[in-house]
């Protein structure tokens, strides 16, 4: 890749962190849930990466990593959401943040990341306009306290999909007698949040660069049926362009404004939104990628919800489209299709359609990994994952694209937002269980050992 590519790999803060109340720090959202899947743990302790953060960028150096893509937990800098600052929480970011600039890795902040303070969320979470001028608060917050230290900025971690699966996620509206209306009427809120936290960042720190976040993804049509490509282009319009276009142009796109129209979702405009859109500008386009989608046209008799699915299935919606399997490619162990070419592909749509500089600040594989004696983890299916998707983004570099860092989840394993910590990811595998903490100790996995030659190579594949 080209000099000065961003080598790095992610994590976020509620899944990694642990120190779910420590000194200071509010409830989020996700401290605040009491249902997990069967089997599954909370978030309380998760990598214990709070206490452990020296010895976890000590192992981030000694991958390679030139950037390492976290979040911060808004209810450590502000516990309320919106009232006094937390100190303790703003020192724990300077801390690490140091920590990762001693060690010449280049911290690539995440701004919110699923975790909604628990406070604000009470008080009609993104469906109150007060959460908008919050967060544009924590933003410069933020901003002035690392701004200086900090080039690299992402606003919200894949806001589409707190949108198309807004329970799991943290996003849950208040009973009400149409979520999807208010669930698009938090969506606005976000983008308007968003919008004016990118101008801030411009006004305060002229020469940072910020982002949106969302998660991009290729949408193939089931067939050559005309109606299955439309069907394709309507959930490409839903799922991927909308959060774009907003960001990028300040305006929705006609296609998914027409279908939040015709079901009646059209979230309302308060005065100085359509401005504040419009006066915001990325300087790149963060985006998560894991698995590309395949529909199909609605059916006559308006069951399109094909089967049951997380945030990475296309499950359909009925009378827009049908989410189908494609038959050309292989899934994973949670059933998410796999599809090296389609991030290839997703490089080029989106760099075809804004021109701008794309990070990705997502991409890996879920799995059940196992220790084995000797202190060893051997994924290699992690490794072939990597390399696949690695060589198609070099394709994508090839065909044009500007892409400025790939940042991998994860860089140590931490709890799923699903599937608790049996699901792992990460380069660095971290002992515990579900509910057996052991040591928390950290092991490099076999794909730790092969990134680190990816680094050491800038890209090239053995
Ligand atoms: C993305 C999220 O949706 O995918 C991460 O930004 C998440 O927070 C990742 O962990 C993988 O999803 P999951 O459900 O397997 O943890």
């Amino acid at each position: 890749m080209r000099p000065g590519f961003l080598w790095g790999a992610s994590t976020s803060a509620y899944q990694v962190e642990g120190a779910w109340d420590a000194d200071g720090k509010g409830l989020s959202v996700q401290d605040a849930r009491t249902e997990f899947p069967e089997g599954t743990t909370d978030f309380r302790v998760a990598s214990d990466h709070y206490h452990r953060y020296a010895e976890d960028v000590a192992l981030f150096a000694e991958l390679g990593l030139k950037a390492y893509r976290f979040s911060i937990a808004w209810t450590r800098i502000v516990p309320d959401g919106d009232g006094e600052p937390n100190p303790a929480g703003i020192d724990f970011y300077h801390r690490l943040i140091d920590e990762l600039l001693a060690h010449g890795i280049e911290p690539i902040v995440t701004m919110y990341h699923f975790d909604l303070p628990q406070a604000l969320q009470e008080k009609g979470g993104w469906g109150s306009r007060a959460t908008v001028d919050a967060f544009v608060r924590y933003a410069g917050l933020l901003f002035r306290e690392y701004g200086s230290k900090v080039r690299y900025w992402l606003t919200i971690n894949e806001q589409n999909m707190m949108i198309l699966h807004g329970t799991a996620l943290g996003l849950v509206p208040a009973g009400s007698a149409n979520p999807q209306r208010e669930l698009y009427q938090h969506n606005h809120h976000m983008l308007v949040a968003q919008a004016r936290a990118m101008a801030l960042c411009h006004e305060l720190l002229p020469t940072a660069r910020i982002g949106p976040a969302p998660n991009i993804a290729c949408v193939y049509p089931a067939s050559s049926a005309p109606e299955d490509v439309v069907a394709a282009a309507d959930f490409a319009a839903i799922r991927n362009w909308l959060y774009l276009d907003v960001a990028v142009h300040g305006r929705y796109n006609p296609t998914a404004w027409a279908y939040l129209a015709e079901h009646g979702l059209t979230p309302q405009f308060a005065e100085g939104d359509q401005a504040a859109l419009a006066a915001a500008r990325p300087d790149f386009i963060a985006f998560n990628y894991y698995a590309s989608h395949t529909v199909a046209a609605p059916s006559d008799d308006g069951d399109d919800i094909g089967h049951t699915g997380d945030q990475q299935i296309a499950v359909g919606e009925s009378g827009v489209y049908r989410g189908t399997k494609n038959p050309h490619l292989k899934t994973n162990a949670f059933g998410w299709e796999v599809d090296p070419v389609g991030f290839r592909t997703t490089f080029r749509e989106i760099y075809d359609r804004y021109r701008l500089p794309l990070m990705v600040t997502e991409n890996g594989l879920g799995a059940f990994d196992a220790l084995e004696d000797g202190d060893v983890v051997h994924d290699q299916y992690r490794i072939e994952y990597f390399s696949d998707h690695i060589r198609e983004m070099q394709h994508a570099a090839a065909d044009g694209v500007d892409i400025i860092g790939y940042c991998p989840w994860s860089a140590v394993d931490l709890v799923s937002t699903h599937q608790g910590v049996s699901k792992r990811y990460g380069f660095v595998y971290v002992d515990r269980d579900e509910f057996d903490l052991r040591e928390l100790r950290r092991i490099r996995k076999d794909s730790f050992h092969w990134y680190q030659q990816v680094i050491a190579r800038n890209g090239v594949l053995a």
